[in-house]
């Protein structure tokens, strides 16, 4: 038996998400800054571009109009807790690579860091930025691609290896079940 849903919070029915990192620069206070975010996606193969939808305001939109460039890093699990505090946090009053001890690393292509901790990263730079309803859909061409060596083979992700971090909505977040998985 089907009942009706909600349509102010339709985005709740495609959750669990995974959570990824972004991290951007702040040129004018010398300040990395990092963003949880669950609304993200590939979108084209040639040119590659990657899109991540952010609302207005966040300081994180702010940075990004500016700088032009963002990168994607993808989270294991057990940093859930720095993720959620980093989704629950404006860089505008807190020093968030401060207060999680998140290691930064430098990129190839960007000036933005990436966070040492995540297993992959996207070095985008904004090719596209789209103000579509309440949220700017901000479309990054990726210039590189680094992978933690170890956890991928063929460039497909050793899910026995690694713990991706989902987000399924509220205060809560989940993994993967690896006894589930059939390969075809
Ligand atoms: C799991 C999770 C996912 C989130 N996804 C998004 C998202 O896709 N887009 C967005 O604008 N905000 C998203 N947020 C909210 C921002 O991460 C949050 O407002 C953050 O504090 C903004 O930081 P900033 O002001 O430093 O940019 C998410 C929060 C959490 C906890």
């Amino acid at each position: 038996m089907k009942v009706d849903g909600n349509i102010e919070r339709f985005y709740q029915y495609s959750f669990p998400m995974q959570a990824v990192l972004v991290t951007c620069h702040d040129d004018e206070h010398n300040k990395t800054n990092v963003i949880t975010v669950a609304w993200h996606t590939p979108i084209s193969v040639d040119p590659p571009l990657y899109g991540i939808s952010i609302a207005p305001k966040r300081y994180s939109h702010s940075i990004i109009e500016k700088s032009k460039e963002f990168v994607i890093n993808f989270v294991p699990y057990h940093l859930v807790d720095k993720t959620h505090f980093c989704g629950t946090h404006s860089g505008r009053t807190v020093n968030k690579i401060k207060e999680t001890e998140l290691t930064l690393l430098s990129a190839r292509r960007v000036k933005t860091p990436l966070i040492k901790e995540c297993y992959a990263h996207l070095e985008c730079k904004l090719f596209q930025s789209l103000k579509i309803g309440d949220h700017t859909f901000f479309v990054g061409q990726i210039l590189s691609v680094e992978v933690d060596k170890e956890l991928f083979k063929n460039d497909l992700l050793k899910i026995d290896k690694i713990q991706p971090l989902y987000y399924i909505g509220g205060n809560k977040y989940t993994t993967i079940d690896k006894t589930k998985k059939r390969e075809f």
